[in-house]
């Protein structure tokens, strides 16, 4: 049975109606993979998936993505990481804070992982606490604006790369932040500018605001040609705001969109429980592998 779907914005993204996300299989699981691919964003709202549903949804996208699986016992089970201000004591962490600071982070677009030795294929958000106003999360369609980019722009980063490192994003917000050891733990990646969908054949421009240089071209006019590409894909025309409700489920395609939140008042609790899975072969995640090392 054909899934029953609403656009969310006229060039991306749909919310799918009707559909209960508890006890995903694999079976029920390959329409929503289609619309995935198709559209690059889901929206399910009035969800109520417990973390373990959370868990059983991510496996069917692929490897769940484990940042601090160094940093726990052995036999220690994987915990959904939670986007948060809320401390252990109920509190919620000051403006500036450097808890608040790396949330603060999460503002700039970006792509998630592209940091990592194997980057984001999904992210899967759930709203847990929600704020009164702003903190939305923001979409923006790579596929659709790198679709109309002009080509004079387009042949200046088509058969290039970029290189990525988590401490950049961090360092933009607070040099303090990017010092700490969590955002020390890779190496630089470098990633093709342009990740092809192997499902569908379309292009899009794969960026993010851990990018910090392109491949072969010097610092300043890689730079600049970073935050040229970045300003024409975050162009509202191609940006769908998210406001959240309690239950809303939200996914996306990291390949295809960026992503970033907007501010609200830090003494507002605000909550979401995240689970990235990992890019795979089958993603396309070879052909955006350039094999040099960054010197
Ligand atoms: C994330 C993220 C944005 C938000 O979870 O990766 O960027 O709105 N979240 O909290
Ligand atoms: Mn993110």
């Amino acid at each position: 049975m054909a899934l029953k779907t609403s656009p969310l914005h006229p060039l991306f993204g749909v919310e799918v109606h009707g559909s209960d996300l508890r006890g995903m299989t694999e079976d029920r699981f390959a329409d929503l993979r289609a619309l995935f691919e198709q559209h690059s964003a889901l929206l399910f709202r009035n969800q109520k998936l417990d973390d373990a549903d959370h868990i059983q949804l991510a496996e069917c996208f692929g490897p769940i993505e484990d940042r601090n699986a160094d940093s726990r016992n052995a036999g220690d089970p994987f915990r959904v990481p939670e986007v948060s201000n809320i401390l252990s004591d109920g509190r919620t962490s000051d403006e500036m804070d450097l808890h608040t600071l790396n949330l603060k982070a999460n503002m700039l677009w970006h792509s998630d992982s592209t940091f990592l030795p194997v980057p984001a294929l999904t992210n899967i958000l759930i709203a847990r606490v929600v704020t009164e106003t702003g903190g939305q999360t923001e979409l923006a369609s790579t596929r659709a604006a790198w679709s109309d980019m002009p080509e004079t722009l387009k042949s200046r980063i088509r058969d290039r790369g970029f290189w990525h490192r988590y401490a950049h994003s961090r360092a933009r917000i607070s040099p303090e932040l990017a010092k700490l050891d969590m955002f020390q733990k890779w190496p630089d990646q470098l990633w093709r500018a342009v990740w092809t969908n192997p499902v569908t054949g379309q292009e899009a421009l794969y960026i993010a605001s851990h990018a910090f240089a392109v491949e072969g071209m010097d610092e300043s006019e890689g730079t600049a040609l970073i935050d040229q590409l970045m300003s024409f894909v975050t162009q509202r025309r191609y940006v769908f705001s998210h406001t959240w409700n309690v239950g809303d489920v939200l996914i996306w395609d990291q390949r295809a969109v960026l992503h970033r939140a907007t501010p609200w008042n830090y003494d507002e609790p605000r909550k979401l429980t995240s689970i990235c899975t990992s890019a795979t072969r089958a993603d396309g995640l070879n052909a955006m592998r350039m094999g040099i090392q960054h010197t």
